[in-house]
């Protein structure tokens, strides 16, 4: 009795030693499980051999009977231990594979690096200048695009399939077969996403930037008053784009406020609560900061929530481009000035 109670309790300082160890040593639980697995069927093989052996039946039937039944016990403990143990599922796996590149809103500073790393190291800045960094504009400059208006799908079709869609100003025949077609190949999906979020670094909010090429070549058109861009305004700003974002459910289709107290974005004379600055002098950082953040005295929001929390700066842009076409058509020049702000809480 008392060598079998040993034989317990060796075994159980064992099964406590296994844990410590292994999970100092960093293994995962599953890991701790199948050592433990192991362990307890070292012990079993030992109690096992440490019994007294079996009488041996005398019949042939016996013994045949005994071989299937022990047959039939290791089968059974192999596929009972194998059902518990974490299985391998190639479905899983594959999904994990095609899951496509994710860039976060704020990708941490590592991210961005190892982007930079690899726009220097396939050679982009040799045509393209970004961050500061690079002399040549045989191709569009990162640092004056707006790269936080391109969904990283779009982004993506732009260097793996540059053929597709000439950027503006790039259409003379030389620019259009600049472009290697083959950055497909060379970079990975994990390195897209990198790329990506150092892309959207060269985002300046501060001043929406020019199509087209700069300096003294001709066909430059400032991105808010590209028709193509307005009309994908229209869009947002209408509520076809994206689920909620409905600015003209509150200020109009034509900027005539529908909701009380809702700013009129026709009248060039309206002001903002966010600074002084009247309508028709608000400069692009005004609009973005206005519609990005919203209007709030203190905690207290009023209708015009912080859009740029749920939607992407693409959506900012592209519905204040239309936003700001309203106060430009020359019937609304005249228009009277609007009346004083109620306070916030009163809008509700
Ligand atoms: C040999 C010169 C050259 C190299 C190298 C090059 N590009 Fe370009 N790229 C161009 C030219 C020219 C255009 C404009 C014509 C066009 O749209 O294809 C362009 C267009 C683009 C556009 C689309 C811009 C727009 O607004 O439509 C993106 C994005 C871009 N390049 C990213 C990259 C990245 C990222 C790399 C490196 C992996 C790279 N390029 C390497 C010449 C180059
Ligand atoms: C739920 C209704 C509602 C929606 C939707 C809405 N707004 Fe507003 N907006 C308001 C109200 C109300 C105000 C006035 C807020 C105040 O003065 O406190 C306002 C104010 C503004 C202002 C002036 C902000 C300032 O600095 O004082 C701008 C610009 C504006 N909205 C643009 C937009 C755009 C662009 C969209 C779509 C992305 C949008 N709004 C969606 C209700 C809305």
């Amino acid at each position: 009795m008392s060598i079998w109670l040993k034989k317990v309790i060796w075994f159980i300082l064992t099964l406590v030693t296994i844990y410590i160890i292994t999970s100092r040593m960093g293994f995962q639980q599953i890991f701790i499980n199948i050592f433990w697995v192991y362990a307890t069927a070292g012990f079993l093989l030992y109690v096992l051999l440490d019994l007294p052996p079996l009488k041996q039946p005398k019949s042939k039937a016996g013994k045949s009977i005994l071989l299937l039944l022990t047959f039939g016990l290791f089968s059974g403990i192999y596929t009972g231990v194998s059902a518990f143990l974490p299985q391998f599922d190639p479905s899983v796996e594959i999904e994990k594979i095609n899951k496509p590149p994710f860039v976060m809103v704020e990708a941490g500073p590592e991210l961005i690096a190892a982007g930079k790393d690899i726009f220097l190291s396939n050679k982009c800045v040799n045509c393209h200048k970004a961050d500061k960094t690079g002399s040549s504009d045989r191709g569009p400059n990162m640092d004056l695009w707006q790269f936080g208006l391109r969904t990283p799908d779009e982004l993506k079709e732009d260097i793996v399939d540059p053929r597709k869609r000439q950027a503006l100003g790039f259409e003379d025949p030389k620019s259009k077969k600049a472009m290697p077609t083959y950055f497909g190949e060379e970079i990975s999906k994990g390195e897209f996403s990198a790329l990506f979020a150092f892309l959207s670094t060269l985002w300046n909010k501060e001043n929406i930037p020019v199509r087209g090429k700069v300096g003294s070549e001709a066909g430059l058109i400032p991105w808010d008053e590209d028709p193509e861009i307005i009309a994908l305004g229209k869009k947002v700003f209408e509520g076809e784009t994206y689920d909620d974002l409905f600015c003209a459910g509150c200020h109009g289709k034509d900027g005539t406020p529908l909701m009380d107290g809702a700013r009129d974005l026709r009248n060039p004379l309206s002001v903002s609560r966010n600074h002084d600055r009247k309508l028709k002098d608000w400069t692009d950082a005004d609009w973005f900061k206005s519609v990005s953040e919203g209007v709030s005295e203190g905690d207290t929001f009023s209708p015009m929530k912080a859009w740029l929390e749920e939607y992407p700066p693409k959506a900012i842009w592209l519905a204040i481009t239309y936003a700001k076409q309203f106060h430009k058509k020359p019937e609304n020049q005249k228009l009277p000035e609007p009346e004083e702000l109620e306070p916030i809480h009163d809008l509700w």
